[in-house]
């Protein structure tokens, strides 16, 4: 599975830092984001299925769809994988919600925001200026690709922004293409002075994908350097003790968490916790998260089908193992499931049953 891991050195912070200052909501207009935990987009995992399961444990103060093509959305492409697709449920899905959406032309982007905001009424429209994939980067020349052009980010988010009023608009960037090539500062000056109501930073460059660890050095400098638009930090975040320490260390307004939840949707309801000062709520038990697991299998293939859906939990199953002792082995049955008969068989034989962490 090509699903990239959090480095090795990242170990959880077992013990809870003491938190140094008030940690406030975020207000964005008349919507407040309480707390101020941001749930990350992810293509091909922040479905409407997971985001109910990350709801259902609460501690998000903001959730987000996965990411879609602009030029998708005005063209209805991209059949299953596609934009439609990606929206489902986000009409009636409960509030605050965001989408996220990529292309480099300002006024399809506009376009586009301007009917999720007024049609599909959503809470927020963010913009991905971090996508390192060839796909979008380098061909489309978009995501991350734009940090070598502030002037067209500047441009795209004034026209959204104009657009979609009052609906807030936020950004999502990396630190720069790559480590020799650090735009990310002049990026979210631009960003700012555009109107954005929020930017996200990941701390990593394009280059790196996965790699290597977020700096958060940098994160606290751009923080340090803007004027008044509130700054979500995101990289590593696994544990609340870093959640806690990302508060403490960095002035960041909001943290964002993506890989990490993908196995343990409750991470946020425990960062939420520790930022109010209070015990985080214990894991869920290994026989509680198989029950998990597997009623996140029934809602998948509910809304996906035998097929798709049973492919998808290839995907998921990988992200709840992950860690455990007997994780490689249960792993490698799960990657080759394709019915749910066998599936279900699968997590009832091999699913991890040593709490012991251990990472095989
Ligand atoms: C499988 C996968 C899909 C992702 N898709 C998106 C996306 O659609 N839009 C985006 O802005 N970031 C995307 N990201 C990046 C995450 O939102 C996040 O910035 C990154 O994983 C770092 O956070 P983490 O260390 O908490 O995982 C994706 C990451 C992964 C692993």
């Amino acid at each position: 599975m090509n699903f990239p891991t959090l480095p090795g050195h990242h170990r959880p912070l077992l013990e809870i830092p003491k938190l140094r200052r008030e940690v406030k909501p975020l207000r964005l207009g008349t919507l407040s984001i309480d707390p101020p935990i941001f749930q990350a987009p992810m293509a091909g995992f922040t479905n409407y299925v997971y985001r109910q399961i990350v709801r259902e444990f609460g501690g998000v103060g903001l959730q987000a769809t996965e990411m879609i093509s602009a030029e998708g959305f005005v063209h209805q492409v991209g059949g299953l994988k596609g934009t439609v697709e990606r929206l489902w449920g986000v009409e009636s899905e409960p509030r605050p919600l965001a989408v996220q959406m990529w292309d480099n032309d300002p006024d399809t982007l506009a376009e586009v925001g301007r009917r999720l905001a007024f049609d599909y009424r959503i809470s927020v429209v963010d913009l991905n200026f971090g996508c390192p994939v060839r796909k979008v980067s380098e061909k489309a020349h978009s995501g991350s690709y734009l940090l070598k052009n502030p002037s067209r980010v500047g441009e795209i988010v004034s026209k959204v922004v104009k657009a979609c009023a009052p609906t807030p608009v936020t950004a999502k960037i990396r630190l720069g293409c790559t480590l020799t090539c650090i735009t990310a500062k002049e990026v979210a000056h631009v960003i700012e002075e555009s109107g954005a109501a929020l930017m996200t930073v990941h701390g990593r460059v394009a280059e790196q994908f996965f790699t290597g660890s977020a700096d958060w050095d940098k994160i606290g400098e751009i923080k340090a350097s803007l004027k008044h638009m509130p700054l979500v930090g995101n990289g590593d975040l696994d544990c609340p003790s870093k959640v806690v320490e990302a508060f403490n260390r960095y002035e960041v307004d909001g943290v964002m968490i993506a890989r990490a939840a993908l196995g343990k949707p409750w991470l946020f309801k425990q960062a939420a916790q520790a930022l109010k000062g209070e015990v985080p709520m214990p894991e869920p038990s290994l026989a509680e998260q198989k029950d998990l697991l597997l009623r996140h299998h029934k809602a998948i293939v509910e809304r996906f089908g035998e097929e798709r859906g049973n492919m998808l939990m290839r995907k998921y199953s990988c992200c709840y193992a992950q860690g455990r002792s007997g994780a490689s082995k249960f792993r490698a049955h799960a990657s080759r499931c394709s019915t749910s008969a066998e599936f279900v068989a699968i997590v009832e034989t091999w699913f991890p049953t040593d709490a012991d962490i251990h990472p095989d």
